[in-house]
């Protein structure tokens, strides 16, 4: 794939998936029963431009197998869901303090800290409706997808992952427990998504596993290219603050090792992804551009 075209591909799937949110923003369904402040905060958390990569991701794995594009933007949308819910929160005073995301002011900087937090409850109830209402997918394979994300997204996954990171503030911690944070906060959801593909196709066990193996390799690939861009990227660029991991005393592995060393492992985490995936040969190539967007991108 030429350089540039696969951020073009990136950019046309977070158009349909942007317009898909918009639609379930927008569905009678919700907005009949639901408090128009907290709809307008959900909007402001999920319609503001995000890379939509876990949807991507989604989508992606689910072509892999043939699985039904309708069904695959559905569960798609329910980890965008989840995904901005962590987002939001994640910004909230208790938690990191952040008054920009996505270029934007955050949830509880544009409304209030009340609201925040109950959008981005919403949010993640609303994923899970998503899911058990996709009516394309078998109920078995449904109950599946729902049980996958209510652990990858819970306690044992990015939940439990952003409590270690929240302890670990003002503290040293050694890189296996900052490797186990990053792959508990941000691995988790992004393994979540590409086996989810997987699962909503109808893929076998070991398509399955392949898919959770490389998704793990892409989550800490991800959580360590935030982690540089936190202390090299450009806030411009990158549409939040950076140096903040540095001031609130988050150690990450990019103040723990150089630049260039971090890049090599970067290099290492995308040849693990490229050999488990390479029983799929051409088909899997677009997946492994998303590697190594991911670990190469600036934003
Ligand atoms: C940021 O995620 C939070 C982390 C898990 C590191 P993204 O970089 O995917 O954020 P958006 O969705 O594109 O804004
Ligand atoms: C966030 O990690 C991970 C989540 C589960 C939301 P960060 O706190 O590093 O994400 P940013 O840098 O605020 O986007
Ligand atoms: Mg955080
Ligand atoms: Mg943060
Ligand atoms: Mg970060």
């Amino acid at each position: 794939m030429k350089t540039g075209e696969f951020e073009k591909q990136l950019k046309t799937t977070a158009a349909s998936v942007g317009d898909f949110l918009e639609d379930i923003l927008s569905s009678h369904q919700l907005v009949a029963g639901t408090p128009h402040h907290l709809l307008n905060a959900m909007r402001h958390a999920v319609l503001n431009g995000g890379k939509r990569l876990r949807p991507f991701m989604v989508l992606e794995s689910a072509k892999l197998f043939a699985g039904d594009p309708k069904a695959a933007m559905q569960i798609a949308g329910a980890l965008e869901c989840v995904h901005s819910y962590s987002l939001v929160h994640d910004d909230l005073p208790a938690m990191d303090d952040d008054a920009v995301r996505r270029g934007k002011p955050t949830v509880h900087k544009a409304f209030d800290e009340a609201t925040a937090i109950l959008a981005g409850d919403a949010l993640l109830t609303l994923s899970f409706g998503l899911i058990g209402t996709s009516e394309a997918i078998a109920p078995d394979l449904r109950v599946k997808l729902v049980t996958l994300l209510a652990r990858k997204g819970g306690a044992s996954g990015m939940v439990g992952g952003q409590l270690l990171d929240i302890q670990s503030e003002g503290r040293k911690r050694s890189e296996i427990e900052i490797t186990r944070m990053q792959a508990m906060k941000t691995g988790a959801l992004i393994s979540c998504a590409c086996e989810s593909g997987a699962i909503l196709s109808g893929a076998p066990e070991e398509d399955r596993v392949r898919l959770r193996k490389y998704g793990e390799n892409v989550g800490l690939a991800f959580q360590l290219a935030d982690d540089l861009l936190d202390e090299y990227g450009d806030p411009d660029v990158v549409g939040k603050a950076t140096g903040k991991d540095r001031d609130k005393g988050k150690q990450t592995l990019a103040q723990i090792y150089g630049k260039r060393i971090l890049e090599d492992r970067l290099d290492a985490l995308v040849n693990e992804a490229e050999e488990v995936m390479a029983p799929y040969g051409e088909k899997a190539e677009t997946l492994l551009e998303a590697a190594r967007f991911v670990a190469w991108r600036k934003h």
